[in-house]
């Protein structure tokens, strides 16, 4: 879908919060500033979870209660598998709820087969287009 703001990028996670059920993994892509941490506000609020959503940039994971657990991640300033493995990240990818995993390039050859990839790209206009499929292509 095209996004011409952030509301309807946050209204489109909200949709597909709805879809998600637990153990379910989100991948989301695209570029810094593309819009993955305000559709992720969107999915937590379908979840019922009313704190702030935050870039969980400096610490990696952000752990909410709603509906379901939700784990936000953010590896982007993670150096790759190795550094994921010894967090015990493996936990995240087989949660007891539900998670986002912004800059998941960093660990790809790790994530599950059903991953759901949201990929955000900015148009010239400034518009997102907006990607979601369920497992790799
Ligand atoms: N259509 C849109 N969808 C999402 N964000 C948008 C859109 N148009 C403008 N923005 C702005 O772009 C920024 C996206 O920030 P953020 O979600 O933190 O990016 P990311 O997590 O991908 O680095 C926000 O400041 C938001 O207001
Ligand atoms: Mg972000």
């Amino acid at each position: 879908m095209r996004s011409l703001s952030a509301s309807e990028t946050e209204t489109e996670g909200r949709k597909l919060g709805e879809s998600l059920r637990k153990g379910d993994v989100v991948s989301l892509r695209g570029s810094l500033g593309a819009g993955k941490t305000v559709l992720a506000k969107g999915i937590a609020e379908s979840l019922g979870i009313t704190e702030a959503i935050v870039s969980p940039t400096f610490t990696i994971v952000q752990e909410y209660s709603g509906r379901e657990k939700l784990y936000h991640l953010d590896l982007y300033r993670l150096s790759g598998d190795d550094e994921f493995e010894s967090m015990g990240g493996e936990e995240f990818l087989y949660p007891d709820g539900i998670t986002l995993i912004e800059w998941s390039e960093k660990i790809d050859d790790m994530l599950p087969d059903n991953t759901i990839f949201v990929d955000i790209t900015i148009s010239d206009d400034g518009s997102r287009n907006i990607d979601i499929t369920r497992g790799r292509r």
